[in-house]
């Protein structure tokens, strides 16, 4: 249930002083703004550092200062199991068991390799359904994946666009194109809440959609992990990929996380490209000839644990163990509808709100599509504090990250909208 919403600052600091997670934001660095923090909805692109990664940092500095080669099996961390830390937390996250998850490499990355072990097209069944307007690296991704195997794009990728005066799609033209392309459909890789739009989709029904015609069930969670708790093992998800630089604060590039549903996971035969890192533990040593894959997600992994592209993410995921996703989103939910309430307020400025409404229909994000004046607008909320992202050719992503992001924040937004426009 939502509050009965009111556009001013006390009730905005009520909302903060009755928020259990308030404190968490003091476990982050802010940019600042006047010698002020910046108020920071950006967190959809890149989170904020928290002030625990330099040490954790350290940490590993001083392993390998000390133990040199020997950190892999000591320290406080020995290198060798570096993904295993990260396991507990990011199964939590997914709504996965630990053996169906795991991390490496970078988000783009880890699609190619996982839709190379799924996509097996044949003569009849060969197509891919995505989102239209989905992030670019995804839309190059499946476009060279199929050319790979010899298809053309326009024959093997089946693009779905919103209807005639929408913005964002409905579940039901989502089943009904997976349905309509029946036999023909290998695999559905759509992303789980689409970048621009904000909308989140209904993986669970599109899941099941694709299996009812025989097709696999991909995502890109970039946008969803460490936004809205999952369930992608009880859902059937067969598998999904996701970076760790936004939701998840462990720092730009950091390394990507990714879930493959536990009937894959211990199947040693799905093809993949192996490296000696996905290699079962027992045998990596004896530097034999013939790959034997660890049968769970890690089975995926190349090559040798990147351990310092891991430490912002470990860090990270300790605070959001602390706090709880499942609390994360029930504050988030309410900072993001009273985003909504108090831009419903302003009516000095031309601007249409493209997330969807419902709440079970987005995440933290709301996109703001203003019809004039987007990029002064953009470059107003700048000078005055206020960390938003544009994208072309009118839209102003505003994300309040309930992590490190109040209910006063929300409204000083509102507040520089209303003086200045
Ligand atoms: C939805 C989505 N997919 C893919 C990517 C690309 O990720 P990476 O550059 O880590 O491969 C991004 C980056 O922001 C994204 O937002």
């Amino acid at each position: 249930m939502l509050p009965n919403f009111e556009a001013s600052l006390d009730f905005a600091k009520q909302l903060d002083k009755q928020d259990p997670l308030a404190e968490f934001k003091n476990l982050f660095y802010f940019p600042q703004h006047n010698n002020q923090p910046a108020i920071y909805f950006c967190g959809n692109s890149l989170g904020l550092q928290p002030k625990s990664v330099s040490a954790a940092i350290e940490t590993e500095l001083n392993t390998w200062k000390d133990l040199a080669v020997g950190g892999y099996f000591n320290g406080p961390n020995p290198w060798l199991h570096y993904q295993e830390y990260l396991k507990p937390s990011l199964a939590k996250l997914v709504g996965a068991k630990e053996i169906e998850v795991s991390a490496m490499n970078a988000l783009t990355v880890n699609l190619h390799l996982l839709m190379l072990s799924f996509y097996t097209p044949t003569k009849e069944r060969f197509k891919i359904i995505m989102e239209a307007g989905a992030f670019p690296s995804d839309q190059y991704a499946v476009e060279t994946l199929v050319k790979h195997f010899d298809l053309h794009p326009s024959d093997a990728i089946i693009e779905i666009a919103p209807l005639d005066g929408k913005k964002t799609l409905s579940t039901e033209q989502i089943i009904d194109a997976i349905d309509h392309a029946g036999n023909s459909l290998a695999m559905v890789l759509f992303g789980g809440i689409n970048y621009y739009t904000g909308q989140f989709f209904d993986l669970k029904a599109i899941t099941a959609a694709a299996h009812k015609v025989g097709a696999i069930a991909g995502f890109d969670l970039a946008h969803v992990t460490g936004n809205i708790p999952l369930s992608l093992h009880d859902w059937d998800v067969d598998f999904a990929a996701w970076c760790s630089y936004k939701y998840l604060n462990a720092g730009p590039g950091a390394v990507g996380g990714y879930y493959v549903h536990e009937k894959h996971a211990i199947n040693a035969n799905i093809p993949r490209l192996a490296g000696w890192w996905g290699n079962d533990e027992k045998e990596r040593f004896k530097m034999e000839k013939g790959f034997i894959p660890k049968t769970n997600a890690s089975g995926w992994n190349i090559s040798t644990a990147q351990v310092f592209n891991m430490v912002g993410l470990k860090a990270s995921l300790s605070i959001i163990d602390q706090a709880n996703i499942h609390c994360l989103r029930e504050k988030s939910i309410v900072l993001t509808a009273y985003l909504a309430f108090l831009l419903n307020q302003l009516d000095r400025i031309a601007f249409e709100i493209i997330t969807p409404d419902k709440i079970e229909e987005r995440g933290a994000q709301l996109s703001l599509y203003f019809k004039e004046r987007a990029k002064e607008i953009h470059n107003k909320l700048i000078d005055n504090g206020v960390i938003v992202d544009f994208r072309e050719p009118g839209v102003i992503r505003v994300a309040p990250a309930p992590l490190y992001c109040s209910f006063e924040d929300v409204y000083k937004f509102y507040e520089i909208l209303k003086n200045n426009f």
